[in-house]
């Protein structure tokens, strides 16, 4: 690994500073961070929420597990090494976006705790938002929306989360959903909406 120092880089501070462009975008730049087994309804109610806040006036920006592995992350696969990969660069992006005054919302299995916990720390406190869709697997398994925990169980798919790979629950995300069914969705987005307002990052709900 090559520090910096040995890499002849230095970090270029910008004469925009995240102030100036929140200022502009009357919002300050936050990541809900979404966690959840494969069909838990990460993606639903991050979509259902980005939806809201939209129509609201916030400028978002939605995330997805799927579509960033087809561009962006192409190359990683369901290794631990490629997950916590996959979970590094999101966690760059999503600081990115934060510094650019987005609402970034993030919807990735990130099974592992440390994963997670390394993309808080990228952050300043307050800007890392984990919102976990807690939906058990039996619940997940019989939505089945891609038909992949059928392949699972059958033995063609490896290394898949909650059948032969591990997902970590978060042990104190900032929200906790019940995920069980589909009336869940508008209720989740509703308690979202609440937190956001709560600590001042929306004005209205
Ligand atoms: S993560 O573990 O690295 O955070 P990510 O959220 O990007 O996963 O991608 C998960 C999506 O990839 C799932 O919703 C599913 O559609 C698909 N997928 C394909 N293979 C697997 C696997 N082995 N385990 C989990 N999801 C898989």
């Amino acid at each position: 690994m090559v520090n910096e120092s040995e890499n002849n880089l230095l970090w270029h501070p910008n004469s925009v500073t995240r102030e100036d462009r929140e200022k502009i975008n009357y919002q300050r730049g936050v990541c809900l961070w979404f966690t959840g087994l494969s069909g838990s309804g990460k993606s639903t109610i991050a979509n259902e929420l980005e939806r809201h806040l939209n129509h609201s006036g916030y400028r978002t920006y939605l995330l997805d597990g799927d579509n960033i592995r087809l561009g962006l992350n192409k190359d990683l696969g369901f290794s631990e090494k490629d997950r916590t990969e996959n979970i590094r660069r999101i966690g760059e992006i999503a600081k990115l976006f934060v510094d650019a005054g987005i609402i970034v919302l993030t919807a990735f299995i990130s099974p592992y705790r440390i994963d997670r916990q390394n993309v808080r720390d990228l952050l300043s406190p307050g800007d890392f938002i984990e919102i976990f869709v807690n939906a058990d697997i039996s619940v997940c398994e019989s939505r089945d929306p891609k038909g992949l925990y059928k392949k699972a169980r059958a033995g063609k798919i490896n290394n898949f989360t909650g059948i032969s790979a591990p997902y970590e629950k978060p042990l104190k995300p900032e929200l906790n959903l019940i995920n069980a069914d589909e009336g869940d969705i508008i209720q989740n987005t509703g308690k979202i909406l609440n937190f956001l307002y709560e600590r001042n990052i929306i004005k209205n709900t």
